[in-house]
């Protein structure tokens, strides 16, 4: 059955994390383009945002920076209706054996950290919209089903942990009326995904950006990829 949704998103505010580039930068002005008041995070001053989107200074290792972003939004619209974590670095360690301390510390702070620091200082202006959304942006190398071979074991891990994160929300305030849900996007031709991917970042971007207009109601707490929810 198709999950209850915002046909726009006018009157809505979102914040996106990582949206200078990629992914993150596709979902920014597919909700601008529906209506929303897009925050969109980047972690540098040089780095570009999406036209019509209000840029902001986002390093999600940064609690500080995440604490300016959500009292910003808090002061300029006195709403927060959907957050999307996506920012995200890649693995490359062919085993944790391999793996340099750093990379794992890196990895973590960037996909896991990042999310649950965001999530900290977010969910309390969330909880006051009816049926605030948390998009979590994970990867199908963190599902504990599809084998943990292959690799990038900081990567997978941090993915699988995010995926903890959204089981978490939705066990804590899902009763609340919070809306929060992980996708894997696919594989996706950006500067992670390399060349040889087989999506368009318009592919990559369609189910997050579907998930953050999920209507109160709708189902949450589950891992989605192609509008179809996979086992984490
Ligand atoms: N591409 C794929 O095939 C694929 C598959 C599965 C899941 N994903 C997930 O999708 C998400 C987006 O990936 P992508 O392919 O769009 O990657 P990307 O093109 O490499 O873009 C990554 C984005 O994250 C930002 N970022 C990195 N570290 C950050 C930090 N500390 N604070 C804030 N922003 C930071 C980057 O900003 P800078 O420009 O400043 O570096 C950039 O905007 C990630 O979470 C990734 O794990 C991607």
């Amino acid at each position: 059955m198709e999950p209850d949704r915002y046909d726009d998103l006018d009157g809505q505010v979102a914040l996106v994390t990582g949206a200078n580039r990629g992914i993150g930068r596709q979902i920014a002005e597919n909700l601008r383009d529906r209506g929303a008041t897009v925050y969109a995070g980047s972690r540098s001053v040089t780095n570009e945002t999406p036209e019509g989107t209000e840029r902001v200074l986002l390093d999600v290792t940064q609690e500080g920076d995440i604490e300016e972003v959500v009292d910003g939004i808090f002061a300029d619209q006195n709403r927060l209706d959907i957050l999307v974590n996506n920012a995200g670095v890649g693995g490359e360690g062919e085993d944790i054996v391999a793996e340099s301390t750093e990379r794992i510390d890196r990895t973590l702070g960037v996909n896991l950290r990042g999310p649950m620091l965001l999530c900290k200082h977010a969910v309390p202006l969330l909880l006051q919209s009816d049926g605030g959304r948390v998009v979590n942006v994970s990867s199908g190398m963190g599902a504990l089903g599809e084998g943990q071979s292959g690799g990038s074991p900081a990567y997978r891990i941090s993915k699988t942990g995010l995926n903890g994160l959204t089981a978490y929300l939705d066990g804590q305030y899902g009763d609340d009326g919070l809306i929060a849900n992980s996708v894997c996007p696919g594989w996706v031709r950006t500067d992670m995904g390399g060349e040889e991917a087989n999506r368009p970042v318009e592919k990559g971007a369609e189910t997050p950006t579907w998930l953050a207009t999920f209507k109160p109601g709708a189902p949450a707490g589950k891992f989605w990829r192609d509008k179809e929810v996979i086992d984490w």
